[in-house]
Formats: C-alpha cells, sequence, structure tokens
C-alpha cells in the first residue's frame, strides 16, 4: 500500500459529518474502516465500496460489539493511521433537571463511554507502531454551553478531558485532538436548532475543508484543541 494511502477508521459513517467525511476520504483514495448502527446505510456502503473498505453495523456504546469490530478490522490488516470517533448523540431539548434518567445515560453511554471503548480496542495496535493521529469529534459546546442541551455539552466537555489526558499518554510520533466542526446542517443540528439549521453549512461542502485538514494533521498537533477552518 501507498504510503500516502491512510487506513482511516471512522464511526458513525452513515449520516451528517462522518457519511460527508467517509464520501471524501474514498475520494481521495484512502482505505475506509466505518461503522454505524443503522443496517441498511451500512449495507448500501458496502454494496458501493467493496474491500479494501470494510463498513460494520456497530453501536460503539456496546464494548462487546466495539471488540469484535476492532479484531475484525486489525486482522485484516495493520493498525489505523487514523482513528475518528464521530458517532455521538444529543438530548432532545430540555431543561436538565426535566431530562429523565435514562435519556441522560444514553447521552454518556454513546458520547462518552463509546469513545472510551473505540480507543480501548483499536489504540493498542497503534501504539504498538507508535504512529497514527486520534480525532475524538467535540464541539463549540465542548469548550462553551448552551441552555437544554446540557447532557451533550457535560459529554462534549468530557471528550475535551478525556483527550487531553489521552494525548499525555501517548507515545512521540502519535497525536490525540479534539476537533470542533463547527455548526454544520445535519439530522443533530435539526433536532437542537430546528428548522433555522438550514441556514447553516450543509456537511458535503463542509467536508470539502474538513477532510483535508483532518488528513493534514500529525504528532506536532497532539494535545491541541481544535476547530476546522472557516468554522
Ligand atoms: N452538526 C453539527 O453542527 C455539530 C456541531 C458540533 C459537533 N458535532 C459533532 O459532530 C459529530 C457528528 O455529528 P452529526 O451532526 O453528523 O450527527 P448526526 O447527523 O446525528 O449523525 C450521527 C452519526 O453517528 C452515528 N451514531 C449515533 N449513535 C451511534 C452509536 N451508538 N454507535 C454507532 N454510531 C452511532 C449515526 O448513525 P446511526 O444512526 O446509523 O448509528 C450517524 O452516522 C458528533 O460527534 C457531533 O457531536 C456536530
Amino acid at each position: 500500500m501507498s504510503a500516502n494511502i491512510k487506513r482511516i477508521v471512522l464511526t458513525g459513517a452513515s449520516r451528517g459529518l462522518g457519511r460527508a467525511m467517509a464520501e471524501g476520504f474514498l475520494a481521495a483514495g484512502h482505505v475506509l474502516l466505518g461503522c454505524a448502527r443503522s443496517a441498511e446505510a451500512i449495507a448500501g456502503l458496502r454494496k458501493r465500496f467493496g474491500p479494501p473498505h470494510r463498513f460494520a453495523v456497530v453501536d460503539v456504546s456496546r464494548d462487546e460489539e466495539v471488540r469484535a469490530w476492532a479484531a475484525a478490522v486489525l486482522a485484516a490488516g495493520p493498525a489505523p493511521d487514523l482513528l475518528i470517533n464521530n458517532a455521538a448523540i444529543i438530548n432532545p431539548n430540555a431543561r436538565l433537571w426535566d431530562v429523565p434518567a435514562k435519556d441522560f445515560s444514553r447521552v454518556t453511554d454513546v458520547n462518552i463511554k463509546g469513545v472510551a471503548n473505540v480507543l480501548r480496542h483499536f489504540v493498542p495496535a497503534m501504539v504498538a507502531r507508535r504512529k497514527g493521529v486520534i480525532v475524538n469529534f467535540s464541539s463549540y459546546w465542548g469548550r462553551s454551553v448552551a441552555p437544554e442541551v446540557a447532557p451533550y455539552c457535560a459529554t462534549k466537555w468530557a471528550i475535551e478531558g478525556l483527550t487531553a489526558a489521552l494525548a499525555e499518554e501517548l507515545p512521540a510520533g502519535m497525536a490525540a485532538v479534539p476537533l470542533n466542526p463547527g455548526v454544520i446542517d445535519t439530522d443533530m443540528l435539526r433536532s437542537c436548532f430546528g428548522e433555522s439549521a438550514g441556514s447553516y453549512l450543509g456537511p458535503t461542502q463542509w467536508a470539502q475543508e474538513a477532510v483535508p485538514f483532518i488528513l493534514s494533521l500529525g504528532p506536532e498537533h497532539n494535545g491541541r484543541q481544535l476547530t476546522v477552518p472557516g468554522q
């Protein structure tokens, strides 16, 4: 495999920013190893993009599913050059004291524990090569806050802290960064902004800046709080 072709693990490849990044990485000739929960979307991706690309139905909040996915990916080729924790959910808008316990748990299970699950099963193989970049999707709401999305804000602040600590644990030659993608018109933005989400950039346009930016990241970025340029 050419040194310029990266093996990219991407969670949440079925919709929104993940789907737009997937299309961008594939168009640039990289090998994509993606997952999401939607069996239909994953089947569609498999049909369009055969091996060496791989797409799996995985719920990142389920450690055993992530373990099996990582084992299959790592058995099929070397450790990823780029690991992108993009998958996340947001709570339906509500004041914090009105958020049911099960909704709060679900947001933390996916957005924090899901990221930890993916790191647990992929990072040891990357550390063994002392090579690779880890991008954990954060948000403006990982660095500021808004009412009615407190559970989501809490998880993105957690991602900032978790990633900063991870950056201190990695060997030289690797990087872990929290990345704020900006504000983009996706299902998630529609959930919290309603119709006004339509006045923001769409994922495909966003990916034109985001994909080359993410591909440009290297060890020199370790621990830096990043934002997609133009956002
Ligand atoms: N859009 C924005 O303006 C914005 C702003 C700041 C930060 N972000 C961050 O950017 C990332 C992408 O957001 P988005 O706007 O693209 O959201 P989105 O449109 O809701 O897409 C979320 C993606 O994550 C997947 N996903 C959700 N739960 C999952 C789980 N348990 N296991 C595996 N995959 C799961 C979804 O696929 P399935 O449903 O098929 O599983 C989907 O592919 C998130 O980390 C989000 O917090 C977005």
